[in-house]
């Protein structure tokens, strides 16, 4: 069934474990989750990003997306996640993910999203607090959940590459809970997005501590959620660098901290990082294996495109001839649908 990410959460909270929560960028990657977590007989937290919902709705240029490709997007993913889980025995949850604006929260829950995040973190506390409050009442009336944030991650969130972060301040994520009543918030204690996170990452688990002894006294029910948590495997990344890619300076979280930090009390973890490397690393093992595959007329780009950006990682970049064949209505021929299978 499909479920609001509420119920999960609290049995986050109930049982202290966490939630791993994946973002996927394609419809291939939605059946590939589900059918893994089903294996797992765990729950499910799909998370569709604002992004991610543009380049769903078409546009090739995904940086560029408008409101109007968001709103097709969010209906596309969607159709594919009631369509696979719909029947499932597991729960899943369809979260949008860094959700921009209002209008982003609106389109991803006309296409059928059951939890929405709306990152105010750039604005200041209060016009974060009265956007997210906004989006609380608008979301919670329609049975919908919502996370927020507070504090700012360093490393590339919107495309864009901060070196400083601002850990969240305990005592603002409890003013924060209170005036938004949120259902969960991530906090900035020290991990980053991207693939790129520096050596021996040590997190700020007071931080995670001081803010959930709080919640706990004064009786507030509030999940947080640990973003840019991907532990960037040494051997995916060593893959790709094998196979003509070069991304350097790769590191994540090391799985150690990450237990740790469950331990403290985060509940939810968002990993896209990883996935992204995983697929990267599966197209250029395609062409490895399938050199004739190089000059295909329909896959054939996406080999110039591996080429061409020896150290891009994100799918939505190679993925682009698939997409555009999709959009001229063009059947998808057996390269393709091999190709396929390794996203
Ligand atoms: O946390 C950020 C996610 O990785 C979303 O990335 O904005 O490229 O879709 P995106
Ligand atoms: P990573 O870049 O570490 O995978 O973080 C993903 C994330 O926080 C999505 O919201
Ligand atoms: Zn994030």
């Amino acid at each position: 069934p499909i479920i609001p990410l509420r119920p999960l959460l609290e049995a986050t909270d109930k049982y202290q474990f966490a939630q791993g929560a994946f973002n996927v960028n394609a419809v291939s990657q939605i059946k590939a989750a589900i059918e893994v977590h089903e294996m797992l007989r765990s729950p499910v937290i799909l998370q569709g990003a604002d992004l991610a919902n543009g380049f769903m709705g078409g546009r090739t240029d995904f940086l560029n997306s408008t409101i109007e490709d968001k709103r097709i997007g969010a209906k596309n993913i969607g159709a594919a996640v009631h369509k696979y889980g719909a029947y499932s025995p597991v729960p899943i949850v369809l979260h949008l993910d860094h959700g921009k604006d209002f209008d982003s929260v609106k389109a991803a829950i006309d296409g059928g999203y059951t939890s929405v995040m709306i990152d105010g973190s750039s604005l200041p506390f209060d016009e974060n607090v009265e956007l997210t409050r906004e989006v609380v009442k608008y979301a919670h009336e329609r049975g919908v959940s919502v996370e927020g944030e507070l504090g700012v991650l360093a490393g590339v969130e919107d495309h864009v590459f901060s070196d400083a972060s601002t850990y969240t301040n305990p005592m603002k994520a409890i003013e924060f809970f209170k005036k938004t009543e949120v259902d969960c918030l991530a906090i900035s204690y020290g991990t980053m997005h991207g693939a790129v996170k520096g050596k021996n990452v040590k997190l700020r688990k007071e931080i995670v501590i001081a803010i959930k002894e709080c919640l706990r006294h004064e009786k507030i029910f509030g999940v947080l959620v640990s973003h840019g948590s991907s532990t960037v495997p040494k051997y995916i990344v060593d893959g790709i660098n094998a196979l003509g890619g070069e991304i350097t300076n790769a590191d994540g979280i090391s799985v150690n901290e990450i237990k740790q930090a469950i331990a403290c009390g985060i509940g939810k973890i968002n990993v896209d990082t990883d996935l992204r490397l995983a697929v990267t690393r599966n197209l250029r093992e395609y062409f490895y294996q399938h050199p004739d595959k190089k000059s295909s007329p329909s896959v054939g780009k996406i080999y110039e495109l591996l080429e061409e950006k020896k150290s891009a990682f994100d799918p939505r970049v190679f993925l682009t001839p698939i997409m555009e064949t999709v959009m001229k209505g063009i059947e998808a021929d057996d390269d393709i649908r091999t190709l396929g299978e390794c996203i």
